[in-house]
């Protein structure tokens, strides 16, 4: 083990082995740690995508885990049922569990729940990290994460690839809206609330139940930080700075219990983090004390060597316990049995790994509890949409919205005859943003999603019965006499990860439309609110120059309906909900703002880290008439070049 830097102090384990529930946990471990021959063992340490291997070969190679990726569903039906859901559970449990391979351990069914169980038709879709790290409320995430592991459980799959504990450095990077905060306070608040919510409270009653899912604290560790924003980039920070700055929230899921960790593609200094035993094994699982297991990111582990198989024996013997493969299971299965039979991985190791696999797994009960389908997680209705979820995701709605400007337009009253234009106006794909039913969150539409509502839609219902009148028109165009105002809902169109990465915050370099239609709302003296859907901070001075109120509604999910809560006064024209959300994110003065943080030494953001205006701020709120020249124009919108090793396209 190498010397480790003094900061990395060990973490309390909730489940040390001096708990009573320990003592099981062992006697199961090393009794099917015995019984499994090295076939056997490598694999449990195989976790394969639902498309690529059925039940039946589950069952004959012993695998110990499945997952479906974004995008994936039971026989590749977006629109399958909760009963699909749980059948095709069953049917992987029972070809586990009838495994002579495997000596009948059960399998782990891994899936991205991570702003809600937002691969299947039908489920609540709560607002992506960005806005709920505006929101700073971690009671409010923890009730997330209690809802989300419902809808989970209720499909019945075990655990979920959540949360993501990046502090993100550069704005440009695609999966900037997977994190809270650019900031680790807001990250080391949210973590252990997250992995409580979803796990329940470690060592206490209740924890790991039927209606719980295992949580992973993922990427670790630095993704947030690489150069440029580059997604699966490499940072080049201090060891102090990957410290300080990034391990927190990590260090505080570990506290909590975390049960999984996922390795990150990125590298630190040149070595990639799937190969990187200082930071995999001395550091996460020696200093940190985590005693869970490390599941590779998809392919992940192929990025550290060129011939596949030295790749798989160097991700594992770096600390990988898990290789998730996207593809070529069965390579990868006879790639690391070849590793582990010649040597190369030594059997201690796969005996480590195994052994954290089988804890993990009788830390949450599935050697004895009951098929899928049969668990009470899924006999108490579906869970999946429940109407308790979504008022829930309309609040979170609500406190993750930040206004930025205000004239005194806002509040709306509802008799207000009001226009609604804009492209993401009456569109839950685009409101819902990536990792919605899709891997990038393209190719959806509003009957994609049977228990969502447009912010166009939450608008109609706030005026409906008061007077008012609301008419959809994207393009902004009208006849006869103005409308009291317009409300215009535009912003970034869905994606994840690389697909998403920048080299500018320009907003109008890449979509103009927007700003011609404030302009000439202006024009005609229609009072204008601007409504920013958004994966990251963005330059949007000359939209903010032509709105008379500018709000920043991030990724809000299916509950569109919580915008217009905060938009519109109450029924008697109270003021219902006021703006709670502040800013977790620094806001660009020009196009190429960015890195741009809190704490830097040369800080001036247009609107720092913590701002938010409330109704009661002056109307003028001194944006005044911002700078207009875009320092981007004439670059390219994205960066088609991407990191040697990227996994991209999948
Ligand atoms: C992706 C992501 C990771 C996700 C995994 C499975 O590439 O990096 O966050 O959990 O694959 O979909």
């Amino acid at each position: 083990m190498s010397q480790i830097a003094p900061m990395w102090r060990a973490s309390a384990n909730p489940l040390d082995c001096s708990h009573p529930s320990e003592r099981c946990v062992q006697r199961t471990v090393e009794g099917y740690l015995r019984s499994l021959g090295v076939e056997g063992k490598v694999g449990q340490m195989i976790q394969a995508e639902i498309a690529n291997a059925t039940p039946t070969e589950v069952g004959e190679y012993g695998l110990g885990s499945i997952l479906n990726g974004g995008g994936s569903f039971p026989g590749g039906d977006k629109h399958a049922s909760v009963d699909d859901w749980r059948a095709l559970a069953d049917a992987y449990h029972d070809a586990a569990r009838g495994s002579a391979r495997s000596h009948a351990v059960p399998l782990l069914w891994g899936t991205d729940a991570v702003h809600g169980h937002s691969n299947v038709y039908g489920a609540t879709v709560f607002p992506h990290n960005i806005g709920l790290g505006a929101a700073r409320d971690g009671d409010l995430m923890e009730a997330i994460a209690v809802a989300t592991a419902r809808e989970v459980a209720a499909t019945g799959i075990d655990w979920t690839f959540a949360p993501t504990l990046a502090v993100v450095r550069d704005d440009r990077w695609g999966r900037t809206y997977e994190g809270y905060a650019e900031h680790p306070d807001v990250v080391v608040d949210y973590a252990p609330r997250v992995v409580a919510g979803l796990q329940g409270a470690a060592g206490e009653a209740g924890f790991l139940g039927e209606d719980r899912v295992l949580a992973t604290a993922k990427h670790f560790l630095g993704e947030g930080h690489t150069t440029d924003g580059r997604d699966q980039g490499d940072v080049v920070c201090s060891e102090e700075t990957l410290h300080d700055l990034h391990a927190g929230g990590h260090r505080a899921a570990v506290a909590a219990g975390v049960q999984t960790v996922m390795a990150a593609y990125n590298s630190w200094h040149g070595t990639k983090v799937h190969g990187h035993r200082y930071l995999l094994t001395d550091v996460l699982k020696g200093a940190l004390g985590f005693d869970g297991f490390v599941v590779s990111d998809w392919d992940g582990f192929l990025q550290t060597a060129e011939d596949r198989a030295e790749a798989c024996g160097r991700s594992v013997n770096a600390g990988v316990d898990m290789l998730m493969v996207g593809v070529e299971w069965r390579a990868a299965y006879h790639d690391l049995l070849q590793q582990v039979v010649d040597g190369t991985v030594p059997m201690e190791r796969v005996d480590d790994a195994v052994r954290r696999i089988l804890r993990v797994k009788a830390r949450a009960g599935l050697f004895s509890c009951p098929r899928p389908s049969e668990r009470s997680a899924t006999e108490e209705g579906t869970g999946v949409g429940d109407a308790s979820h979504r008022k829930l995701a309309r609040q979170a709605v609500r406190r993750s919205l930040v206004l930025l400007k205000n004239n005194g337009v806002l509040p709306l009253r509802r008799d207000a005859k009001v226009l609604v234009a804009g492209d993401g106006a009456d569109n839950i794909g685009k409101q819902c943003g990536g990792w919605t039913l899709t891997w990038q969150g393209t190719g959806n539409d509003n009957a994609d999603f049977p228990n969502g509502t447009s912010l166009f839609d939450g608008f109609v219902q706030a005026t409906a019965h008061h007077g008012g009148a609301v008419a959809l028109s994207p393009n902004g165009e009208y006849a006869g006499e103005n409308p009291d105002v317009a409300i215009v809902v535009f912003g970034e169109d869905p994606y994840a990860e690389g697909d998403g990465d920048r080299d500018h915050l320009s907003y109008s370099a890449v979509d103009p439309k927007p700003l011609a239609i404030l302009r000439k709302l202006r024009e005609r003296g229609v009072p204008t609110v601007s409504v920013f859907l958004t994966g990251r901070p963005m330059w949007v001075n000359p939209e903010l120059n032509a709105s008379d109120a500018f709000v920043v509604a991030w990724l809000p999910g299916t509950e569109g309906g919580g915008v217009a809560d905060v938009l519109f006064r109450g029924p008697n024209g109270e003021l219902a909900h006021d703006f709670h959300g502040r800013l977790s994110f620094s806001w660009p003065r020009h196009a190429l703002h960015t890195p741009l943080n809190v704490g830097d030494t040369d800080y001036a953001p247009l609107f720092p880290y913590g701002y938010g205006l409330r109704y009661r701020d002056a109307a003028d709120d001194g944006t005044g008439r911002l700078d207009e020249s875009d320092t981007a124009v004439g670059r390219p919108a994205r960066d088609s070049t991407r990191p040697t090793g990227s996994t991209y396209p999948r």
